[in-house]
């Protein structure tokens, strides 16, 4: 069974490899050929890393990447499942699940990646539903899958894909479309009040970072975690829960707004909170 995967950047490379660890043929795809291939790339270097580590074998590794085919558009029409992991931009997912449905035959499930927008908008005008199958960073270690359905959404198609993500070793669990979700609707505000208290000059960034280690034991601080996320992808959630719900609650704090502008956007950019 082949799996398409549009979006090579953090999350798409993170999940054509899940699919590849898993036996599944994977096709990777991103705005040009080029971008694949770099998507591909790190997909190598982080399995080397974890062969260094002895925490994979180097046959797994070449079994992963032989499984992984860098393509363009048109190249996912056989594909089973294609999974879509690029920027989380309502209008850029519409136009692309658009171009989808002209390539792929009616019977090619989609799925979307996306952490907080809206599956019905996603598949209105549309001639089949988008899915969500939200994974979490960073997808091959995450066990987690939420399974997002809209309205309408067919349930032989949600058990098929309920199913696979079981098929990779995750666990699924069935969340119906809200702003959020689950995990972002708990996890993101709480990212930005820690930003809030940085801004506010309340204690350092590794300050609060220990604090919400030692002190709740979470395994990684707040901030630390906005740099992993990226913080463009942070803000981008707050103003979906913000424009969703209209409630200031989640009205993102301008320090947030200040890294994103500044493309301080934390790991990926080699600068957030912290260096890297
Ligand atoms: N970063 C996270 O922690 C995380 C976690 C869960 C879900 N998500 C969601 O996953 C999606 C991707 O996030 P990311 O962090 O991987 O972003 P990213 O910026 O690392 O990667 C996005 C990739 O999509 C490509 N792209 C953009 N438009 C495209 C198009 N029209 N066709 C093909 N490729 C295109 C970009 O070139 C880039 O390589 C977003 O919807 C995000 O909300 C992110």
């Amino acid at each position: 069974m082949k799996i398409g995967v549009v979006g090579a950047g953090t999350m798409g490379s993170g999940i054509a490899q899940v699919f590849a660890q898993s036996g599944y043929t994977c096709i990777l795809v991103d705005v040009s050929l080029e971008r694949a291939c770099q998507g591909k790339e790190k997909i190598a270097a982080a399995c080397a890393r974890l062969v260094q580590k002895s925490k994979m074998t180097p046959e797994k590794k070449d079994e992963i990447l032989a499984g992984i085919q860098p393509g363009e558009l048109d190249d996912l029409q056989s594909c089973a499942v294609i999974i879509e992991a690029v920027q989380e931009n309502m209008a850029v997912k519409k136009s692309l699940f658009q171009s989808l449905s002209r390539i792929c035959p009616p019977e090619t499930r989609f799925a979307s990646n996306t952490s907080a927008l809206s599956l019905t908008e996603l598949s209105a005008e549309l001639d089949r539903p988008v899915i969500g199958m939200h994974f979490f960073n960073p997808a091959p270690v995450m066990p987690l899958v939420e399974i997002v359905t809209g309205l309408d959404a067919p349930e032989k198609v949600v058990a098929e894909l309920t199913q696979l993500a079981q098929d990779i070793g995750k666990t699924p669990i069935q969340v119906k479309e809200a702003p959020g979700f689950v995990v972002n609707r708990i996890l993101i505000p709480m990212i930005n009040e820690a930003i809030t208290v940085l801004f506010e000059g309340t204690a350092t960034a590794e300050a609060i970072d220990s604090a919400m280690k030692l002190g709740a034991n979470h395994p990684i601080g707040p901030l630390a975690l906005a740099d992993l996320i990226g913080n463009d992808i942070v803000l981008d959630i707050m103003n979906v829960l913000y424009d969703e719900t209209g409630d200031s609650k989640y009205r993102a704090c301008p320090l947030l707004k200040q890294m994103v502008r500044a493309r301080h956007l934390g790991r990926k950019t080699s600068r957030g909170f912290f260096c890297y």
